[in-house]
């Protein structure tokens, strides 16, 4: 039986808000959700706002701040990108590495995601590894394929011990951005698969652990149903986290069933 890993709640912004949109957003949502202990809560928000954000909030919440994507050098002539160590240094603790949008729009493969979470576990930062098939793929019976393969070599030559910090999101492509979310069965089934293809990449007690997120039109209406299957350990938000409304749900309802 699985054992049930605590929450991971991250709003992931994309290419949305102003810097002071954000900082007005991060303001009234700490002055309102229920303070949060059992589980994390997070913000995955565009480059120019890591640094207000971080420094807004202080080191004594428990909302974190974090990139969206990053670069698989420590530094050099790579124009546009981005280092984990300046994530860091902005004030990020965690980033999202091989987001669907990424793989298709800017054609990174998992050779490329493989070097970028070596870099990130070098440098410290929480890695949230983004996994998941397309339409297509779902209708020909790839979707398992696709999973292990992205898993496989996401993690190839990464020593099982220093990927305590990772997390991982499923997020079937066809269900984001289109109010169109996983059925929360067929996403357990799909989690499950994933937590057993960790089971044979680090070991089955930290395959236990691991936290995966599903990510794909979750609302404030439909994430308790995930959140209530076993192998559904956390959610990755995009359209209803920038809603300060609907984030809020989403977080304080986890709160109130943490507390029950
Ligand atoms: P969505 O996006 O919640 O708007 O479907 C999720 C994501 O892309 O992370």
């Amino acid at each position: 039986m699985t054992r049930k890993a605590p929450s991971l709640i991250i709003g992931n912004w994309k290419m949305h808000k102003t810097i002071a949109e954000a900082l007005s957003f991060v303001e009234q949502f700490l002055s309102l959700y229920e303070k949060v202990a059992e589980f994390s809560v997070g913000l995955a928000v565009p480059y120019t706002m890591i640094h207000p954000l971080a420094q807004k909030i202080g080191k004594d919440h428990h909302l974190m701040i974090g990139g969206q994507n990053m670069n698989d050098c420590t530094s050099g002539a790579f124009t546009g990108e981005i280092a984990a160590e300046m994530l860091q240094d902005a004030g990020a603790s965690f980033v999202l590495l091989g987001h669907s949008e990424r793989r298709i729009l800017y054609k990174e493969d998992d050779a490329f995601i493989n070097r970028k979470l070596k870099r990130a576990v070098q440098a410290g930062i929480k890695p949230i590894l983004c996994v998941g098939e397309t339409k297509i793929e779902s209708s020909e019976g790839k979707t398992e394929e696709v999973l292990e393969r992205q898993l496989k070599e996401a993690l190839k030559d990464i020593d099982p011990k220093e990927l305590g910090k990772l997390a991982v999101a499923y997020e079937p492509i066809w269900a984001i951005g289109n109010g169109e979310a996983a059925s929360p069965a067929i996403a357990q089934e799909r989690h499950h698969f994933c937590r057993e293809i960790l089971s044979t990449l680090l070991n089955k007690e930290m395959a236990e652990q691991i936290i995966i997120q599903y990510g794909g039109s979750v609302t404030t209406s439909n994430a308790q149903n995930f959140l209530a299957e076993p192998d559904i350990n956390g959610l990755l938000i995009g359209g209803a986290s920038l809603s300060l409304d609907s984030f809020l749900q989403i977080v304080n309802d986890e709160y109130s069933k943490n507390q029950q």
